[in-house]
């Protein structure tokens, strides 16, 4: 990604959630084709995802390389009387384990493309058999918009990238979309976003 941790540190060194507190309204109109029960939220910043999905009922872990995320993350969790394990760690770093969760959720986390290839062949191994991935990140065409994300193209994405990075396994969605974003200041207008919805397939389908 663009930034390090100390940088994310410094962003969320505020008390206000910089992309609000309410989820992202792709994640809250597809939660249904996530199976109920262990979901991993990647990246998850100040909470608004992983705390929302919690109330949904999933037992949720977060993680986050920034502190003053995961402590953001623990208040809000708090805060709506809901528990949600957080793990502050770097995800390039990280043993995801295998067969592990029904979900992995990852709202706007950028990588470049040999990253995001190792990383989601991890996510894909901890999935359980019928797990989903759900992502949205923003395109390649998203560069000259001024409503978030990062500004260098090789952190931003076509749906063949996703695609390639998920060989076996079944899209149920995957498309291009352009989006009106309310998310805090940060991600504020209309925007060009990537969306995903992709699931392990039942071992006798493999
Ligand atoms: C654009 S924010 C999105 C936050 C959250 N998913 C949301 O939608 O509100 C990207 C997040 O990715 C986290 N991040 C970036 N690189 C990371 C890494 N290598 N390991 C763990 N977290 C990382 C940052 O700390 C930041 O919270």
């Amino acid at each position: 990604m663009k930034y390090g941790p100390d940088k994310w540190d410094e962003r969320y060194g505020v008390d206000e959630y910089v992309y609000g507190r309410e989820p992202n309204l792709f994640l809250k109109q597809n939660v249904k084709v996530i199976p109920k029960g262990n979901v991993l939220c990647v990246a998850d910043g100040e909470g608004r995802n992983g705390v929302w999905l919690a109330k949904q009922g999933y037992s949720v872990t977060s993680i986050d390389f920034s502190q003053n995320a995961i402590e953001k993350i623990n208040r809000l969790a708090q805060r709506n009387e809901i528990s949600i394990k957080t793990i502050c760690v770097d995800l390039l770093n990280y043993d995801f384990g295998e067969n592990r969760y029904d979900g992995i959720v990852s709202i706007f986390a950028h990588f470049k493309v040999e990253e995001i290839n190792k990383l989601h062949y991890k996510y894909f191994n901890a999935l359980k058999p019928n797990g989903v991935f759900m992502m949205e990140v923003f395109a390649k065409e998203q560069l000259p918009l001024k409503t978030g994300g990062p500004k260098n193209i090789s952190l931003l994405y076509d749906t063949q990238d996703i695609q390639n990075s998920f060989p076996s396994g079944k899209i149920e969605l995957l498309k291009k979309d352009i989006v009106y974003l309310h998310e805090g200041n940060i991600h504020d207008g209309k925007a060009v976003v990537v969306r995903a919805i992709i699931r392990k397939p039942l071992d006798k389908e493999n």
